[in-house]
């Protein structure tokens, strides 16, 4: 008998977007094998529907009901990309009710709602899957969530934003301004236009509260999370670092201390033998700390990597 397809509603072709969208229609075979059944794109909404010329879809499947596909009873999964807290999480939680599975790359819904979104869709039988909102490609969520569980975590040093980390090795490698670097970012693609909540460390600081949430099995106020960001580093910093045996990393820390566990975000020094003084350019890592899995270092590219 012939499978039934699963079928897709794609919210948001942006960038990531229009990545996912090309990934869905040119490796069918692949995600048939492993799905066990065809996936279907089925529905792609986009509030600038002229778009669609882009993919080279047919202009059917094209809306800009968002409602129609967080509703629609053919569609199985939804694939938010818009990105922003609003409205995405309106569509992902009327997606999850009405017992759509969902996935998403939004780190900033993720972090401020995501213990209410993964609760209503345990309580709707459905998934909620948000790997690519921290690290890019890594697999980093699903073994926190399956692999890690008996551990007690006990830190997690981490590299969660590639513009900056771009920004920073070119300051230190180059000897250039924290200005300059940011143009070169920028014209390489790694740096969005507004790239605000990049170098302000915001963007860092949603992840960390993912990981947080995560690691630590804790429902976190991500108001609480302190952060700060690198656009007061100076050229001179790096080269004084340098002298002392220090690399210039902004860090996602969270730690376990007593009963309490402390997040924050700022630029560190530290030590310039250690693995994560040598994570370089647009790459992320992980450091993670378990009592059972002693120290496990997750590593790969975050930003900038073009499907
Ligand atoms: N702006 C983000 C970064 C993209 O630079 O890491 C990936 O979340």
């Amino acid at each position: 008998m012939k499978k039934r397809a699963i079928n897709i509603a794609l919210l948001g072709i942006g960038t990531i977007g229009t990545g996912v969208a090309k990934v869905l229609m040119n490796k069918t075979k692949t995600l048939a094998r492993q799905a066990g059944s065809p996936i279907d794109l089925k529905l792609v909404v986009e509030k600038d529907t002229s778009r669609y010329g882009v993919l080279g879809l047919d202009k059917k499947l094209f809306t800009d009901d968002y409602e129609k596909a967080v509703k629609n009873k053919d569609i199985d999964i939804v694939i938010e990309l818009i990105g922003g807290e609003y409205p995405a999480y309106d569509f992902i939680k009327k997606a999850l009710t009405n017992e759509k599975h969902v996935v998403t790359a939004n780190k900033e819904v993720m972090a401020k709602h995501g213990a209410r979104l993964l609760s209503i869709a345990r309580e709707h039988h459905v998934g909620l899957r948000f790997e690519a909102s921290v690290g890019g490609g890594i697999p980093l969520i699903a073994p926190f969530q399956r692999d890690l569980v008996a551990n007690d975590i006990q830190a997690i040093y981490a590299i969660v934003n590639g513009t900056t980390n771009y920004i920073l090795t070119r300051m230190a490698h180059d000897h250039i301004d924290f200005s300059v670097a940011l143009k070169q970012a920028q014209k390489l693609g790694y740096a969005e236009a507004n790239p605000s909540n990049d170098v302000g460390g915001l963007d860092a600081a949603y992840k960390l509260g993912i990981l947080t949430s995560l690691g630590f099995d804790m429902a976190v106020n991500f108001n609480q999370i302190y952060y700060e960001g690198i656009s007061k580093m100076k050229s001179k910093d790096f080269r004084y670092a340098s002298e002392f045996g220090y690399a210039i990393k902004l860090l996602a820390i969270a730690k376990r201390s007593n009963d309490l566990v402390e997040a924050r975000v700022h630029p560190v020094l530290i030590p310039a033998e250690s693995l994560l003084a040598k994570v370089d350019g647009v790459y992320n890592a992980i450091y993670v700390t378990g009592d059972l899995v002693g120290n496990v270092l997750f590593y790969g590219q975050g930003a900038g990597r073009s499907i």
